[in-house]
C-alpha cells in the first residue's frame, strides 16, 4: 500500500527538547553518576543526541540492550527476550532507560522488572514520545520529550518496516487513497 510521511514535530523542536531534557537531568543527577541505557534500535539516535546535553559535571555511561516482545505480531504478551544483552554490570548504579516511544507500555514494564533482578539503585525512565491513549499498563516515565496522539510515527530513530530511521525530523505515516 503507498503511503506518505507527513512532519508532525520539526527537527529544530526535537533538538531544543533534547538540550531541555539533558538540562532537567543534568541538574537532577548532581553529585552522581548515569548509566544511559539504549534499547535498540530505535533509541540510538534520541541516546547520543541527549547524552552531548548532560552536563559535564556529571559522568555517564552508555550501554545498549536489544529485546522483543513475545506474541503474535501485533498484541505483545507479557515476557521479553533480550536479543543483546547489556555489556556491564548495572548493580549499585543510578540507571536511565532511554526509548523512542512508549506505546502499551508492555515491553517496558517488563524490561524494568528484569533490570531491577540485577540490583541498580535506581532504574528512571527517558522518553522521546509517548502515545498515553494507547497504555495498556501503568509505567512511571520520568522525562517524556513529547505526548503524541495515537498514529503511527517514523524518524529520529523509529521505523515502518525497518526505514526510515534516519530521517531528522518526527513524520507520521498516511496511507494513500485507493
Ligand atoms: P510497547 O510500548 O510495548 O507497545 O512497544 C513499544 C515499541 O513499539 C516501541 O519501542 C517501538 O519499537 C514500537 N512502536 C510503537 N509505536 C510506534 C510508532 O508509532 N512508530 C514506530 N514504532 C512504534
Ligand atoms: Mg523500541
Amino acid at each position: 500500500m503507498n503511503y506518505h510521511v507527513e512532519t508532525l514535530i520539526p527537527e529544530e523542536d526535537i533538538e531544543k527538547r533534547i538540550k531541555e531534557l539533558g538540562e532537567e537531568i543534568s541538574r537532577d543527577y548532581q553529585g552522581e553518576s548515569i548509566k544511559m541505557l539504549c534499547v535498540l534500535k530505535g533509541g540510538a539516535f534520541f541516546m547520543t543526541e541527549l547524552a552531548k546535553h548532560i552536563d559535564e559535571s556529571v559522568p555517564v555511561e552508555l550501554d545498549f540492550m536489544d529485546v522483543s516482545s513475545y506474541g503474535n505480531g501485533t498484541e505483545t504478551t507479557g515476557a521479553i527476550k533480550i536479543l543483546k544483552d547489556l555489556d556491564e554490570t548495572i548493580t549499585g548504579q543510578r540507571v536511565i532507560i532511554i526509548e523512542d516511544i512508549i506505546d502499551s507500555g508492555v515491553t517496558l514494564s517488563n524490561l524494568i522488572e528484569l533490570l531491577y533482578k540485577r540490583d541498580p539503585k535506581d532504574i528512571k525512565v527517558c522518553t522521546l514520545l509517548s502515545k498515553p491513549s494507547r497504555r495498556k499498563v501503568h509505567v512511571k516515565v520520568d522525562y517524556i520529550g513529547f505526548e503524541i496522539p495515537d498514529k503511527f510515527v517514523v524518524g529520529y530513530g523509529l521505523d515502518y518496516a525497518q526505514k526510515h530511521r534516519n530521517l531528522p525530523y518526527i513524520g507520521a505515516v498516511v496511507f494513500d487513497e485507493e
